[in-house]
């Protein structure tokens, strides 16, 4: 049995158009919720790695939500659904819409939304603010913030006032132009200790998970033996507490994804042999066959 309870078994979904909510068959347990993803990790160390993917969508969360201990509705929906050069523009009501599709598709995850560039780094009370908004408005259980120890008084002043947050350390694809791109990060001595020291202040703010993203290895292991909450890897290690990746590039919708993901099927080429066999049928007017249309009651 998995530790955290998932149910592994195939879903099927009945909508309710009254409330657009799904409901499951078989009926999924009980959500998880922070704590239990926090103590997960006992003493220092976690038996089984939790599982995350982003999610954008209500149908995307309800595929995903028996396999996964939490769904990030992360900030690269900017590039992924929006077709966005980077996270940068995206706004806090994007955020808000997806994050309550993802929440009502969803039964059994944790549900964190990601806050976007521009809407908490100004001070503290901003912070509450569109926390306390995404809270409110989606569902979702958690917020997570990028940035190390510049946030620390920001991660403290929400979780004393109820907003479980989620930090994220190494490659901040919101801090794109400081960092002059998305290389892995850590590769100097001090930029170690950085990412080391960045995680640690977290933790000690309240922040009931990290995440640390594009890092050489020994720094997300060195991270995962230093801090006591889950550290959840993407382009970091398989010794990390969990991990995460953006769902579309696992599922093989993107030709090209970093070197860090592993594509374990082709979706995009599955949607272009069936979008092209719908195309043969309608110029061959095949389709809609007799077992597609309409007939007047003999
Ligand atoms: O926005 C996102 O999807 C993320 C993860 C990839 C960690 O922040």
């Amino acid at each position: 049995m998995r530790t955290l309870d998932a149910a592994l078994m195939s879903t099927t979904f009945q909508l309710d158009t009254s409330t657009s909510r799904a409901t499951p068959t078989p009926k999924p347990r009980k959500r998880l919720t922070v704590p239990r993803i926090r103590d997960h990790k006992k003493d220092g160390e976690t038996k089984e790695p939790l599982v995350m993917l982003t999610a954008y969508t209500a149908r995307q969360a309800q595929l995903l939500d028996a396999h996964c201990d939490m769904l990030l509705v992360g900030d690269s929906l900017g590039q992924v659904i929006y077709g966005l050069d980077s996270t940068l523009p995206v706004t806090v009501e994007m955020m808000i819409n997806h994050g309550a599709a993802v929440v009502r598709g969803s039964y059994h995850s944790v549900v964190v939304v990601d806050m976007p560039f521009g809407s908490y780094e100004a001070s503290k009370e901003q912070a509450f603010n569109t926390a306390s908004r995404i809270m409110a408005e989606t569902g979702a259980a958690a917020v997570k913030l990028e940035g190390g120890e510049a946030m620390a008084e920001t991660v403290a002043f929400l979780t004393k006032r109820g907003i479980p947050v989620m930090g994220h350390v190494g490659l901040t694809p919101q801090a794109v132009n400081v960092l002059g791109g998305y290389a892995a990060r850590g590769r100097t001595q001090a930029e170690h200790e950085k990412i080391i020291a960045d995680g640690q202040k977290l933790e000690q703010a309240g922040a009931f998970s990290v995440v640390v993203e594009g890092v050489v290895e020994p720094i997300a292991v060195a991270l995962t033996k230093t801090l006591e909450v889950p550290v959840i890897g993407i382009g970091a290690s398989a010794q990390c507490d969990g991990q995460v990746l953006v769902t579309e590039d696992m599922l093989g919708m993107f030709e090209r994804v970093p070197r860090f993901v592993k594509r374990y099927n082709d979706i995009a080429g599955m949607i272009d042999e069936t979008v092209a066999s719908y195309a043969e049928e309608v110029r061959a007017r095949s389709f809609p066959s007799e077992d597609q249309t309409y007939q007047p009651k003999k």
